[in-house]
């Protein structure tokens, strides 16, 4: 069955490039990424690979930890990481899943027939502390994802998850953020007493809370 937003993400157990995982268990308490792309030894693939592992200590710095996969095998992407880290000027320092068997490709339905029957699509899924799946994305093959953009929202997540506000269209992190339209202004008074700007009776802007 499709996996939707509010889901528990799957559980597995995989081989990967650091050892066998337990998929939850590898997750404790921290936030979580797990990105598929097509095919080692790939060149769209190859610049994602080297981006995420540039941009890890901004992953770690919001208690996110990172893991990709292919169809591939565990063997195959060590090989492949030579090159990344010869090409992209940074090593992976994050584990990659070897999935050969196609059992979390499948699970995730990262396999998407019409477009390569065998191949996994670019899926992204940020997974929370409670195990809930709060994202997804897929990107087809010939175009590389824009991580920063995962960062983004990864910091819309985590902010909203602590204050009853909602994030804009292109919001960054420190921009003004909305007050969510399910708190009454009487409750706004409580939880930002502050205050905050009415633009529309729907539409309250605030300073983003820390
Ligand atoms: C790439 O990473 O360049 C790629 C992989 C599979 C299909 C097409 C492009």
């Amino acid at each position: 069955m499709a996996i939707r937003l509010g889901d528990t993400a799957p559980d597995f157990i995989a081989e990967t490039t650091h050892g066998r995982i337990s998929f939850h268990k590898w997750l404790g308490d921290s936030w979580g990424v797990l990105f598929s792309h097509p095919k080692d030894f790939t060149p769209v693939c190859t610049t994602e690979l080297g981006y995420v592992a540039a941009i890890k200590p901004e992953f770690d710095r919001r208690n996110v930890k990172v893991i990709g996969l292919s169809v591939d095998s565990v063997e195959s992407h060590e090989k492949w990481e030579g090159d990344i880290a010869e090409t992209q000027g940074t090593a992976v320092n994050f584990p990659m899943i070897g999935d050969p068997d196609r059992n979390v490709s499948n699970l995730y339905d990262m396999i998407h027939p019409n477009a390569n029957d065998t191949l996994t699509v670019r899926s992204v899924f940020v997974i929370g502390p409670d195990k809930k799946v709060k994202l997804m994305i897929t990107y087809p093959a010939s175009t590389g994802r824009n991580f920063d953009e995962i960062l983004r929202v990864i910091d819309s997540l985590q902010l909203t998850s602590k204050f009853k506000v909602a994030t804009p269209a292109n919001w960054k992190d420190g921009q003004d953020v909305i007050i969510g339209s399910s708190v009454s202004d009487e409750d706004a008074k409580k939880l930002f007493p502050q205050g905050w700007k009415t633009v529309k009776p729907y539409l309250r802007t605030l300073p983003q809370p820390k």
